[in-house]
């Protein structure tokens, strides 16, 4: 997996400098950022009421329609990219809560501090890799959100168990991610990139949740995304599991 990361890093900084769209391989047609995301689940009315720069269309489904955000939580998202569920959970979570956005690409970052200006104080985004550390103390997070970042990842166990290290007791992990009905044969790093080359199949994705400690691992939604050209069935599925 040599390399993997730094192009990961390259082709993020590309989209957050809007030099690529988010749009899979065979997506072609998927519309303004805004469209992209309503087709995966998220609200119309809510959108409208982020800075429309923090939406990419980078996601593979709504983890915060399942998340249940309460006033006054702390809410953790990783590979938060410009900005979109972090400022959608500000809004749920109030003044007395507070949600940290972590990404490892620096133009990521810069765009999503610079979406968040003059509105958001209960908003913080931080630079970090989440499957080396998570720039969070332990026990710190009610939830953990995540939008189609986990498959990005080389190095998954490692990513969920500090999951499971910045979650308080309780806390619940919510997140969207790509599956596959089996493994690349040999992998694509253009392809690993747009969320389809690191997929794991459903099952070793929920073994590697439930390894990492967690209880209550459910898969609570399920959608068909593309077929790719080998017969690989690649899916988008939504993952809660609990500390
Ligand atoms: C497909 S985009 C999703 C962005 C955002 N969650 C959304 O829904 O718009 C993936 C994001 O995850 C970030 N990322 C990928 N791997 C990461 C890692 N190991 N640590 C931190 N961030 C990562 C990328 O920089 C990028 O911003």
């Amino acid at each position: 997996m040599d390399g993997i990361k730094d192009k990961v890093k390259e082709k993020y900084g590309r989209v957050a400098l809007s030099q690529e769209s988010c749009c899979m391989p065979g997506e072609c047609g998927c519309g303004t950022p805004g469209q992209a995301a309503e087709a995966i689940g998220y609200d119309a009315k809510e959108l409208e009421s982020v800075p429309q720069e923090s939406i990419l269309g980078a996601g593979c489904g709504a983890p915060l329609n399942f998340a249940e955000l309460r006033e006054g939580e702390t809410v953790v998202d990783l590979g938060s990219g410009a900005g979109i569920d972090v400022f959608l959970s500000a809004n749920k979570v109030g003044r007395s809560g507070r949600v940290i956005g972590i990404d490892m690409t620096d133009e990521m970052l810069a765009k999503a501090k610079n979406n968040a200006k003059g509105g958001y104080p209960n908003v913080e985004f931080r630079r970090g890799d989440i499957e080396e550390h998570i720039p969070v103390g332990d026990g710190t997070a009610d939830v953990v959100i995540s939008n189609c970042v986990i498959n990005l990842t080389v190095d998954k166990a490692r990513a969920f168990s500090e999951v499971r290290r910045i979650l308080k007791d309780g806390g619940r992990m919510v997140i969207s991610d790509m599956v596959t009905d089996r493994p690349a044969a040999s992998v694509d790093p253009e392809k690993w990139c747009s969320c389809i080359d690191g997929a794991l199949t459903k099952d070793d994705y929920v073994a590697s949740i439930k390894k990492a400690g967690f209880a209550n691992v459910t898969v609570l939604e399920e959608r068909p995304y593309i077929d790719e050209s080998d017969g690989r069935k690649i899916a988008s599925i939504v993952v809660k599991a609990v500390k």
